[in-house]
């Protein structure tokens, strides 16, 4: 048997229905994108990465696999390696293997998601401890790690810190490095500015899988929270925003239209809508200025030969 544990820090039911209340209540309309990931959320999020417009997961991968022996000479063995936003784990796989952690820590907010994926990682490397955590890791975090005694690398792949704001990305790679401590790590993927048409068509795919993806959210709303939201009456949304440098999400209310969350009453004004993700794009000098403002130094940076994506490397 792999040594495998897995440890639940869910952030309860209440808090899900308190940030509806809240989002739907102040204008402009907003959600968390952490609540896109139910188990279909998951799963439909696995096929958005698979689709041939959005590049940022492939070229991710292709970048770790290049570039692993060079990632773990920089990173060195024996570390504690803590992963956020675990998902489906596979660039996870490719690095274990090169970098021979002392333990593997991969915390995620999608249970089902992370138990599958630490129980194929675990299986794959039947030395290696996992202790797998369910947890909101953009919240301040107390993981269980008081016995292991290495030092640590945070591993924040697949540009999900683009999913904040760069005042909340600040917070994070703060509160990231106060965890990782001294002797500290962190890699990090980041997506990369680029031509906003290619942007534009990675969250506006053919197949319509980003927009079920953003749907599923009311999907979600309407099982978990007795709520009446009408899918067909509202439409997925997804631009550049130039100014901004990111990729901005929204449902928009295609009608003029009441919903009811758990007894609450929300109107929605005709073309109305509901902003449910950023994606902030950075260029490699935007994200090192963010990540030494944080207190890191910048010490290494892997760019795809497209100029798509980065992995960096920071020092606590
Ligand atoms: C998880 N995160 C980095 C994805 C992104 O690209 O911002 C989520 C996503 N949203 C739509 N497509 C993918």
């Amino acid at each position: 048997m792999p040594p495998l544990s897995f440890v639940d820090l869910q952030p309860s039911a209440g808090s899900f229905l308190e940030d509806v209340f809240s989002g739907l209540g102040v204008s402009p309309k907003a959600l968390s994108p952490k609540y896109f990931y139910d188990a279909l959320g998951s799963r439909l999020f696995e096929a958005i990465c698979e689709l041939p417009e959005y590049y940022p997961t492939r070229t991710e991968l292709a970048l770790t696999r290049d570039r692993a022996g060079e990632i773990a000479a920089a990173v060195g063995a024996g570390k504690l390696l803590i992963e956020f936003g675990s998902g489906a784990g596979i660039k996870t796989g490719l690095l274990l293997g090169a970098l021979r952690p002392a333990a593997y820590v991969p915390v995620d907010i999608a249970a089902d998601a992370l138990k599958a994926s630490a129980g194929r990682l675990a299986a794959e490397f039947p030395d290696l401890p996992v202790i797998a955590v369910c947890a909101d890791y953009m919240q301040p975090l107390d993981l269980p790690l008081d016995g292991i005694a290495a030092p640590r690398l945070i591993y924040f792949p697949g540009s999900t810190i683009g999913n904040l704001t760069p005042a909340e990305a600040l917070l994070f790679l703060q509160r990231a490095r106060a965890l990782a401590g001294s002797g500290g790590a962190m890699l990090v993927g980041v997506d990369l500015k680029k031509d906003p048409q290619r942007l534009h068509d990675a969250y506006n795919d053919a197949q319509g899988v980003t927009a079920e993806f953003n749907l599923n959210l009311l999907r979600r709303i309407n099982r978990e929270l007795a709520a009446d939201f009408d899918l067909d009456r509202f439409r997925h949304v997804a631009f550049y925003n130039a100014v901004a440098g990111r990729i901005e999400m929204h449902l928009e209310s295609v009608c003029a239209q009441t919903v009811t969350v758990s007894g609450r009453s929300f109107a929605f004004a005709a073309g109305e809508r509901l902003h449910t993700e950023n994606s902030c794009k950075y260029s490699v000098a935007e994200f090192q200025r963010l990540a030494r403002s944080a207190g890191y130094d910048a010490e290494a940076v892997w760019v795809d030969a497209e100029e798509l994506f980065s992995l960096h490397l920071l020092r606590g």
